[in-house]
C-alpha cells in the first residue's frame, strides 16, 4: 500500500464505538468503561488516525501525577495490521510529543509494552524513548506477563544545576572548548 492522506480527528460519543473496536482488535488487553469515559475528557490527548477517511489507528493517553512528577502516560496507540508500516504510527506519535513539547510541563512521557514487542520497542526506540524499568507480571491474563517501560525524558534531570557544581568544574564549563 502506497502512503496516502493521514488525519487526526477527535474522539467523541459518535464514534467511540470505532475506537472501542479498533483497540479490541489491535491490542490484547480489553479496556473497561472507564477507560472509554476517560477517553472523551481529555480532549487531544486521545485522537483516531483515518488514512483516506477510514478509521485505522488510535492513540489514547492521560495525564499521571505521581511521586512529584507530572508524566503524560501513552494507554494505548496502535494502527490496524494492514495499514502499519505508513506512517501512522509516527503522525499520532508526534501529535503527543507536540502537546508535552507545547505544554512544557512534562517530566516525560512514558508506556508499558510486552517485553516480546520487538516491533513497539523499536518504533518508540527511534523517537528517544529508552526501556528504564522491567515490571514482572504487569499483565494479568496475557502471556508474557512481563512489561517494560518505554520512557523519554523532557528534563535532563541528570544535571546537576549551577550550585551544586564545584568551582573547577564551574571553570572548565567557562572556558571555550577549541
Ligand atoms: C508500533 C506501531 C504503533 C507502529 O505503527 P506504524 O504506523 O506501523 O509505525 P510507522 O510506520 O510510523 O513507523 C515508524 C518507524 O518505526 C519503526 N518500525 C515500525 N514498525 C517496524 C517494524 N515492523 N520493524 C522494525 N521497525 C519498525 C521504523 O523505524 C519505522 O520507520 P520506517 O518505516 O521509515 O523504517 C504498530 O506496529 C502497532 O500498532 N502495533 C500494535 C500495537 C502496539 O503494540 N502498540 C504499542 C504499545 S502502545
Amino acid at each position: 500500500m502506497t502512503r496516502g492522506q493521514t488525519e487526526l480527528g477527535d474522539i467523541t460519543q459518535h464514534n467511540l464505538k470505532q475506537l472501542k473496536r479498533l483497540n479490541q482488535v489491535v491490542f490484547p488487553v480489553t479496556y473497561n468503561d472507564k477507560f472509554y469515559k476517560d477517553v472523551l475528557e481529555v480532549g487531544e490527548l486521545a485522537k483516531l488516525a483515518y488514512f483516506n477517511d477510514i478509521v485505522v489507528g488510535a492513540v489514547c493517553c492521560r495525564v499521571d501525577v505521581s511521586d512529584g512528577q507530572r508524566r503524560l502516560y501513552i494507554m494505548t496507540l496502535g494502527a490496524l495490521a494492514p495499514y502499519r508500516r505508513l506512517g501512522i504510527g509516527t503522525i499520532m506519535l508526534n501529535h503527543v510529543l507536540k502537546i508535552c513539547n507545547t505544554d512544557g510541563n512534562y517530566d516525560n512521557v512514558f508506556l508499558h509494552v510486552q517485553v516480546n514487542n520487538d516491533v513497539a520497542i523499536k518504533f518508540y526506540e527511534k523517537f528517544g524513548f529508552e526501556i528504564v524499568e522491567e515490571k514482572k507480571n504487569y499483565y494479568k491474563r496475557i502471556e508474557p506477563a512481563d512489561a517494560y517501560v518505554l520512557q523519554k525524558s523532557f528534563r535532563d534531570s541528570g544535571k546537576r544545576s549551577k550550585q551544586e557544581m564545584t568551582e573547577e568544574e564551574m571553570e572548565g564549563e567557562a572556558s571555550p572548548s577549541n
